[in-house]
């Protein structure tokens, strides 16, 4: 079928020549019209940067155009961006009887699709968080599916997190639940994708690609287990290839993966709450999302610091023995306050007699009051040793590690045990940070739903430069909301006052004194 052209009368050719640069208005567009040494050149007036005029731009004879408010340039023939960063639209030119006629057809869709992408593709590489926006919206205007830039950033992404998952792409998924929640406001929308995708190249801005074995083998979860404890990241890496190619589902390879994240105390329990994000991630976007994000989540394990070989919970094996030789302990959060890591598991295994999910719950609770009094003096404190380094963020995983032990052992309860002296772990981890009194009169809401709406309204415009930050608030706040459902008003109470305090305090997130110090402590050892 032949393409139907758009032309449209512009100009009269004589009042270019008089004027050389022109505007003009063609059905809803301004197109600037220049006169160049190359003959007359049609382009979108409005920057691609921040949509100034580009009739008011400087052109050189070489047909190079300098929008003059922020310098960037671009080729007047072929639309390519020399400096600066998206690619300005140009139009085909006819003078016909001595009048200037425009072209103004749209590309074809998959045309139009290619270009976006590829120049959000530029946008992040260079982490250009406004332009990501810029392409993302322009996507979203051109009618793509939204959620076709989360599986791109995820193809652009995978390969270049050297040691597997971060935060980012935990963050997508809890981005990608707020973005289901705003289905009737795209600016809102538009907030989520671009915080998701942005995250994410952060993350991998200027990294090179780490590859991963393209060799695929039978899924065995028993020898696939052992492939992570070993460290083995070729033979994991292939195994899940292989369960991908013999068409294995995520729910297949769900259990060999919470045993795997839960073997250890592993990277502080990121395994296991990554985990659960993958669930929610390939959930949502497809099967195409499911072996970038196995691997690079597998790749995570391999690399996992297993903190219970370090000497400060070493105890945890030793207490994973003794489950079930309880001393008939009931469980109450009370028991776990301000008690060491060693004395945490203590209690916990004196419970172990209870149904899991009640010492699950006093323990979310231990975990919530350590958020709710963490000593906000351990920030400025300077002269302490690395062992000291200790802020929100670690505070905050105390809750949202609790939510998917949660998830996982309710389909795996065999492994309670692990995932509840894990807990333990992260009390005590904390807890000796933190302040006698609990001020919960002072963070406490009348209406815990109508400030968890708040407080997920703030994560929608939250104004951290960081996203590592960002992240936080947003899965603990969804964390917080989840566990809440579960629990009695009063302990939800303590949940939300927890969380709202997180959200209030000021962030210490550069301690420029306290290592320098400690840097000066530890090269005089050397
Ligand atoms: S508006 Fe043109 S370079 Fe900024």
């Amino acid at each position: 079928m032949a393409e139907t052209k758009n032309w449209r009368l512009a100009l009269p050719l004589a009042e270019l020549e008089k004027l050389q640069v022109k505007m003009v208005r063609i059905a809803s567009k301004q197109i600037a019209l220049f006169n160049t040494p190359e003959g007359i050149k049609a382009c979108d007036n409005r920057c691609p940067h921040e949509g100034y005029p580009l009739s008011e731009g400087s052109l050189s004879q070489d047909c190079i155009l300098t929008c003059n408010w922020h310098n960037w340039k671009f080729d007047l023939v072929s639309g390519e961006n020399l400096l600066g960063g998206d690619r300005l639209r140009t139009y085909p030119v006819e003078i016909r009887e001595n009048e200037i006629w425009v072209d103004i057809t749209e590309l074809p869709y998959p045309e139009r699709f290619s270009a976006i992408t590829n120049s959000l593709h530029d946008a992040f590489d260079d982490y250009s968080y406004d332009r990501i926006a810029r392409e993302i919206a322009r996507l979203i205007r051109l009618g793509a599916d939204p959620f076709d830039v989360l599986r791109l950033a995820i193809e652009w992404s995978w390969q270049k997190m050297e040691f597997g998952w971060t935060h980012a792409y935990a963050g997508m998924a809890d981005w990608l639940v707020l973005y289901d929640e705003h289905r009737d406001d795209n600016e809102l929308q538009l907030v989520c994708l671009v915080e998701a995708v942005s995250h994410v190249a952060y993350d991998v801005l200027r990294e090179q690609d780490y590859a991963f074995t393209t060799e695929a083998t039978a899924f065995d979860e028993a020898a696939f287990l052992n492939d992570i404890e070993t460290e083995n990241e070729d033979a994991a890496i292939a195994a899940i290839r292989g369960g991908i190619r013999d068409n294995l589902q995520f729910d297949d390879f769900e259990p060999a993966l919470t045993r795997a994240a839960l073997a250890h105390y592993n990277s502080f329990g990121h395994a296991l709450i990554y985990l659960t994000k993958a669930k929610s991630l390939i959930g949502r976007l497809g099967r195409v999302a499911m072996e970038p994000l196995l691997l690079s989540l597998v790749r995570g394990f391999i690399y996992a610091s297993r903190e219970d070989k370090i000497p400060e919970f070493r105890g945890y094996a030793a207490q994973l023995q003794n489950w079930g030789q309880d001393s008939g302990q009931k469980p109450d959060a009370r028991q776990w306050r301000r008690q060491s890591i060693n004395k945490s598991m203590q209690v916990t295994v004196a419970c172990s007699a209870n149904p899991p999910e009640t010492i699950y719950q006093a323990l979310l609770l231990a975990n919530a009051i350590n958020l709710l009094s963490f000593d906000i003096a351990q920030q400025d404190k300077v002269q302490v040793t690395v062992s000291g380094n200790v802020g929100w963020l670690d505070f905050t995983h105390g809750l949202t590690f609790a939510n998917a032990v949660r998830k996982q052992c309710s389909r795996y309860p065999d492994l309670w045990p692990q995932a509840l002296l894990q807990m333990a772990c992260f009390n005590g981890r904390n807890a000796g940070f933190t302040n006698t009194e609990i001020d919960l009169e002072n963070w406490k809401s009348d209406d815990l739903d109508q400030q968890m709406n708040h407080l997920l309204d703030r994560v929608m415009d939250h104004g951290q430069g960081e996203h590592i930050v960002s992240v936080h608030l947003l899965k603990t706040a969804l964390a917080v909301r989840e566990e809440i459902a579960i629990l009695g008003i009063s302990d939800a109470e303590i949940l939300v006052a927890a969380l709202t305090r997180f959200f209030d305090s000021p962030i210490k997130r550069r301690q420029a004194r306290r290592t320098a110090h400690q840097s000066l402590q530890f090269v005089s050892k050397e």
